[in-house]
């Protein structure tokens, strides 16, 4: 019987390009419901873009832009960044959708209707200036209890005392510089506490949880009486207004999780699917895969949420820890804070996908990524283990395709078959380290028939045309029950596999039956070894990163309960030119005033014939003062279209006598060497205006 089987990931901060920390959840997320596909069963992938809070609303007012374009901008490049690492959902949404807004509004009145929600005075520190109250990570001032300078809103580096924001001394606003001021306004509140009885048997089932987080549940938050959830944030705030209390807006980790929902409502009225048999069905799982810094928002107030309102309770959160660097946390001046573009820019998404998926385990243990490491296994089981049997054989029977009856393999086959199911039950407990170490097992049982049998010298000998045709179906087969085991892993080997064999590959169960008789295409190269300069050169590049990226506000993190992790930053975004090309030194404005950047007229331009690159332009400075120069543009602009326009030209640059002729200045341009986009100034500027 297929099962229907909701699947979730949590939903990644607006405010932040994907990172490789990141990945190990949406990749970790991705094989097990690629797993559940190829088991044949009615499973689905949702997510969406986290959009809501103070971090957006601060970023768009600094990029003096809307928060809806901050948004659009970063979903967008969110999306790609997880197509390109062949993490596929089946709907990716936005907390900021007009589904949420409805599922929301139906949620809190069911909150409100079972007598949940209470209203209290909250006095806040408020900021004149940037005029919006201040999380705490927004503050700095002077501990009350040990007088340390400069510490943040919630308690003292330096003696470890917590104290609300409004205590501290000599606060002072990260937003605007500004002194906070205390105000006073109204919250809303929903009380867990009432729910208490139902969460502690939730959370201790041991069902839903991981034990080591039932028990870090009970340890922290069930033996008490559970505080209540300041739900509600004043104006201004970006996120949705609460219908029944205008000018309170649902704090964003309200409708965080309701996001789940309206990312299946999307795809349910897309698909024709009934949004019930998914969120209100006995017959339907529902699977979350978070990190462990939200432990506290999943297990407890999100299934509290989920049972007033009536709907279906996760089947499971399963919980993962957090990814390391060579044993540290990701770090941006170590080249460490790798963004997922940086990584693609550089290396193969299969090679990360199968090393996360070697280091991944059903418990919430930190995973590190050694880099010697990762090069290594790399290269040593996907390149030497499974790539190479299929490199090693299939070129052999291009011709003759695959012999017509799996011929006797000494037991290779049924045995790799026979694993099947364990290596199963592997997946589906999310212990994929043990699922890789089964299947690279079989592998070493495959490759010493290759060496043994040696088809490259089978070759060689006309009498042995059969035994090579043999040979060769035998390794290929053993290479497809791996490609097939690693499949929700490696779903490009997979398609890569399916079209040498002519069998494309779409099911578990093909890995019990061997391919016979069919033809073998060309052999293509499928994947190449890890280069160790590739991936030095990935880490330079983050380094470069970092350099270029302006701080972003740091995200929403949980105000209270969550793990001992520290939510690491966002990147800005758009960083890439700069990334590119880092900042020069520092310079003065003595330095800066001794290149004169004038305004001048574009009044004759043609192409240099001899020059591949170069336009020669005769500008105008006003005054009857000509300057000859020689600019790189051929290949972006016609000499007809320059005649007449506007550009910024260094007016006093030494002249160099060059093979057409004496440059005598040079007009600036943006770009590099794929594109080159000349200045313009705004329209009132004459030729001969300096720039200051
Ligand atoms: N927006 C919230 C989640 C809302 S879910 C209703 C959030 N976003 S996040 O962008 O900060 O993180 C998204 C997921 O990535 C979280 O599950 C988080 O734990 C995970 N990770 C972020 N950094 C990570 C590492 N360095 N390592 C492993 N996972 C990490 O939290
Ligand atoms: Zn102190």
């Amino acid at each position: 019987m297929p099962r229907r089987i909701l699947v979730t990931a949590a939903l990644p901060y607006a405010n932040g390009h994907i990172h490789i920390g990141h990945l190990v959840e949406y990749i970790q997320t991705d094989i097990w419901v690629r797993f559940q596909k190829l088991r044949g069963h009615d499973c689905r992938y949702f997510c969406a873009d986290d959009t809501h809070g103070t971090a957006i609303m601060i970023r768009a007012r600094a990029e003096g832009r809307s928060e809806e374009a901050v948004i659009a901008d970063m979903q967008a490049a969110h999306e790609r960044d997880f197509a390109d690492f062949q993490i596929e959902f089946d709907n990716y949404g936005s907390t900021h959708s007009a589904e949420n807004r409805a599922l929301c509004g139906e949620i809190w009145d069911k909150i409100r209707a079972a007598g949940l929600v209470k209203e209290a005075n909250v006095e806040q520190l408020f900021d004149p200036e940037a005029g919006t109250f201040l999380a705490d990570r927004f503050v700095r001032g002077t501990c009350p209890k040990c007088g340390a300078t400069d510490q943040p809103g919630d308690n003292c580096s330096s003696c470890g005392h917590h104290y609300s924001p409004v205590d501290l001394v000599d606060p002072v606003s990260k937003l605007s510089g500004a002194t906070p001021v205390v105000k006073s306004s109204l919250h809303l509140f929903i009380e867990l506490e009432q729910l208490h009885g139902f969460l502690a048997e939730w959370t201790q089932s041991g069902e839903h949880l991981q034990p080591e987080i039932a028990n870090y549940l009970q340890g922290h938050f069930l033996g008490d009486p559970l505080r209540d959830w300041d739900i509600s944030r004043p104006a201004p705030y970006f996120g949705f207004e609460i219908p029944d209390s205008p000018g309170n807006y649902w704090y964003v980790w309200f409708d965080a999780p309701i996001g789940y929902m309206a990312s299946t409502r999307q795809w349910c009225d897309r698909t024709g699917a009934n949004f019930d048999d998914w969120w209100k069905s006995d017959d339907c799982e529902i699977h979350h895969f978070i990190g462990k810094d939200i432990t506290y928002f999943h297990t407890l107030f999100w299934p509290g949420m989920l049972k007033t309102a009536g709907y279906s309770l996760p089947t499971k959160v399963h919980i993962h820890g957090f990814l390391t660097v060579d044993g540290e946390k990701m770090s941006k001046s170590k080249g460490t804070f790798v963004a997922a573009r940086t990584y693609l820019n550089r290396l193969d998404p299969s090679y990360l996908r199968y090393f996360y998926a070697a280091k991944l385990s059903s418990r919430v243990d930190d995973l590190d990524l050694s880099l010697k490491e990762f090069e290594a296994k790399v290269n040593t089981d996907l390149v030497g283990k499974v790539v190479n049997l299929a490199s090693r054989s299939a070129k052999f029977v291009e011709k003759t395709g695959l012999s017509a009856k799996y011929p006797d393999d000494g037991g290779l086959f049924a045995h790799a078959a026979a694993q099947g199911a364990e290596i199963a039950a592997a997946y589906e407990a999310c212990d994929y380290s043990r699922a890789m170490r089964l299947i690279m097992a079989l592998a070493d049982r495959a490759n010493p028939f290759v060496e043994e049998n040696k088809p490259w010298e089978l070759r060689k000998d006309a009498d042995q045309t059969q035994r090579l045709q043999d040979v060769c179906t035998i390794a290929l087969n053993l290479f497809r029950q791996l490609a097939i085991y690693l499949a929700p892993v490696l779903p490009k080997l997979a398609a890569q596999t399916g079209e040498l064999l002519h069998d494309e590959i779409t099911s578990w169960d093909q890995a019990a039956a061997p391919l016979v008789g069919t033809p073998v295409a060309k052999f293509k190269h499928m994947l190449k070894r890890i280069e160790e300069k590739d991936l030095y050169a990935m880490i330079d590049d983050s380094k470069e990163d970092a350099a270029a990226a302006t701080p972003a506000p740091a995200s929403e993190a949980p105000a209270s309960g969550a793990m001992d992790v520290t939510i690491t930053d966002a990147y800005a975004d758009g960083g890439e030119p700069l990334a590119e090309e880092p900042l020069a030194e520092e310079c003065t404005i003595d330095d800066f005033v001794k290149v004169d950047l004038r305004v001048a007229r574009v009044v004759e331009a043609s192409e240099v014939p001899e020059a591949n690159k170069l336009l020669r332009l005769r500008l105008s400075l006003g005054g009857g003062v000509y300057r000859q120069v020689f600019a790189g543009i051929k290949k972006f602009y016609k000499p007809e279209d320059l005649v007449g326009r506007l550009v910024v030209c260094v007016a006093n640059l030494k002249p160099r006598q060059m093979k057409f002729g004496l440059s005598e200045g040079m007009v600036v341009a943006a770009g590099g060497k794929d594109a080159a986009y000349l200045l313009t100034p705004d329209e009132g500027a004459k030729p001969g205006d300096r720039l200051h």
